[in-house]
Formats: C-alpha cells, structure tokens, sequence
C-alpha cells in the first residue's frame, strides 16, 4: 500500500529543519536562477552602501522547496535580523504597526503565507513597502485623526505556495519576484549527501540519487525520508546507506518508486480513468479530486507536468502514457475515442 508522501514527509519538523538549513548561498543547492538573482540584489544593496535595505522580495512556489531557507539566507548575507510573522497571525493593522516599528535599519520582515494577509492589513502595508511610512488612524469619531509614522528602511520577505491569490497591487510592489521550481533528482541528490554529512550517516551515490528520486522534487522530503533511511541503515545495515538499502528502507515506509502522492494519484487517475485521458478542463477535475483549482494548478501540476505525466493543452489537461504507466493501466483508455466513418 502506497502512502501519500507529501502528506507524511513534507510536514516541517522545526528543529530538523533548522539543523539542515543551509544558512549560506554557497551550501544552498539548485534553483540558479534565483539564487544568481539574489546574489545579485544582495551585491547591489552592499555597493550602493550606507545600510541601503535590499529590494522587497517576493519567494513563491509550493511546499518545503526552501522559501523559508533562502530568507534566513538573505539575512545572513546582508548582515541584518530576520523577524518572522506569517499572514493569518496578523489580525489587524496595529499589529503589523507595532511589528514594523520595531525593526532595525536594514531588518527583514518575513511573512510567511503572505497571500493569506487581511485586505485591511494588505493596505497599510503597501505605502509602508513603498514610502516606509505608516499612516495609522487614532481614536474613534470626532476626534478620530491620523499620524504619521517614519519606518526604518527595511525589507519585506513575502512567501507564498499561492502566487496566484496575491493581489496585483501587492505583488507588483515586490522588486524581485522569484519563483522555486522542484528539483531534479541530480540536485536533491546533492541535499541528501549534505544532510547525511551533518547528520554523521554514510550515503554513496546511489543511494542518495535513490532517496533523491522519490522524495517528489522537494527538498524537505528528500531529508525526511535521508531520516527515516538512516534509521534502516543504522539498524540493519552497518549505518551505511546504499541504493538496496535505501529501496529497502523506502519500500518498508510505503514510499512506491515515483514518490507521487495520493493527491497526485487522484488528479492522474480521474484524467486517465474517468476522462480517457483527456482533454478536460481545470474545473472539472478540480470538482472531481475534491480540491481548489488553483491549489492544483500551483502546487499539483507543476511536478506532473515537470515529470512528463500530464501536458496542459488549449482543449485543457492530457494524460501521458507515462501516468497511466505509474497508475498501472493500459495506455488504451484514449483508444475510446469515436472512430470517423465505417
Ligand atoms: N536548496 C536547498 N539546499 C539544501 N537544503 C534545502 C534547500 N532548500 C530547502 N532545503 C531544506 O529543506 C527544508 C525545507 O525548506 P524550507 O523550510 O525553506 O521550505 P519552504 O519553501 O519554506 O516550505 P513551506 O512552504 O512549507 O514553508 C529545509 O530545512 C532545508 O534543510
Ligand atoms: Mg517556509
């Protein structure tokens, strides 16, 4: 029996995480783009000097990809304090008035789930990004004015898994807009070998680009199942992980050899079983799986597409044979389709 892997393995576990975060860009593997873009703004903030702030950053892309890794690292490399918040915490706009009073020359705010925000506070929020000013509204009625307050330049860290949900006046006040893509089996290979240095575990390369494969592009998975391997190994295996051991390992934690989970499954085999194989439209699956069509689109599809199971055509989503292959079907579910003529 198979279990979702995002379900069970892309949960964040706080001290796990932060033991193998990487804290500079050097350590920080994959996502180039981003990270030479980053880089980039770091080098620009430290030569126009006199503790400029970095540009206001927006990171998206969905779980466990490293959003909240690559803040820390931002911090680390600008010098300056991270101050964490996320977007559902913030009731009400003296709430984020007292937060943003409190930062440093510099400081980061990050706000994690940052499409999650109140419009009230997504507001107030923007003349702060733009004009580090907050104009607050005290006292009620008659005597109701506002104030002024003059903000610390500083840097707003947004991180979303729902781009899409974030309002366009918000979004464009980001600088730097910068999406993760999952990593290939190549780069989570790399992950893995670091995290089993640290966490003092001998992996060949096999065996991590065995872990690597099926932990669904997603870093955190990657090294929550190194975790659950090196158990194995350590019991059975002399401590050293291998490719056996770790097929072993994963099969024994219901891992199957795509590492899709059973959120996956359910888009693939409504496309595949119910629909032949497609063409059919985003809605129509999204009421068929039970789930947001916007949650699929941003955080489903982009793996499947990315992994060659599902093509997103005009006439709406496609099949491959490669996902009625992972299902365990014939490719022939599409051969339903109406013959012309005789
Ligand atoms: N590029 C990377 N290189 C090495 N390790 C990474 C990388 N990206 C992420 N990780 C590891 O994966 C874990 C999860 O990353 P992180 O918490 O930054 O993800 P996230 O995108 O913020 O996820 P969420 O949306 O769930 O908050 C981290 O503990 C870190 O160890
Ligand atoms: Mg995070």
């Amino acid at each position: 029996m198979t279990k979702p892997v995002s379900e069970q393995f892309n949960q964040p576990n706080a001290s796990f995480d932060n033991r193998l975060r990487p804290t500079r860009f050097d350590d920080f593997v994959g996502q180039e783009k981003v990270r030479e873009r980053l880089l980039l703004a770091v080098e620009a903030a430290r030569i126009r000097g006199g503790g400029e702030a970095l540009d206001h950053v927006l990171l998206s892309g969905p779980p466990g990809l490293g959003k909240t890794t690559l803040c820390y690292i931002l911090a680390q490399a600008m010098g300056v304090q991270v101050h964490a918040t996320s977007g559902p915490v913030i009731d009400k706009p003296s709430d984020l008035a007292g937060m943003l009073t409190s930062l440093n020359p510099g400081d980061i705010l990050f706000i994690d789930e940052i499409h999650r925000l109140q419009t009230a506070v997504e507001e107030y929020l923007y003349s702060a990004m733009e004009d580090f000013v907050l104009d607050i509204m005290i006292d009620q009625g008659p005597n109701a004015r506002s104030i002024r307050l003059e903000l610390p330049r500083f840097t707003l860290v947004g991180a979303t898994t729902r781009s899409g949900l974030l309002s366009a006046p918000l979004r464009s006040r980001f600088a730097i807009n910068a999406r993760l893509d999952y990593y290939t089996p190549e780069d989570l290979a790399k992950i893995v070998t670091r995290s089993a240095g640290i966490l003092g575990v001998e992996v060949d390369g096999p065996g991590a680009l065995e872990i690597a494969r099926r932990s669904r592009g997603t870093a955190r998975i990657a090294n929550n199942l190194l975790r659950r391997v090196r158990d194995y190994a350590q019991v059975r295996a002399g401590g050293r992980i291998d490719a056996a051991v770790a097929d072993k390992a994963l099969a024994m934690e219901g891992i199957d050899r795509t590492g899709l989970d059973e959120m996956d499954k359910r888009i693939l085999s409504c496309i595949c079983e119910d629909f032949s194989g497609g063409p059919v439209g985003l809605g129509t699956v999204a009421v068929s799986v039970g789930e947001e069509a916007g949650t699929i689109e941003e955080v489903y599809e982009p793996y499947l597409i990315q992994e060659g199971y599902l093509a997103r055509t005009p006439r709406g989503r496609e099949a491959t044979p490669l996902a009625f292959q992972a299902l365990g079907l014939q490719a022939g579910g599409r051969s339903r389709q109406p013959t012309l003529g005789i």
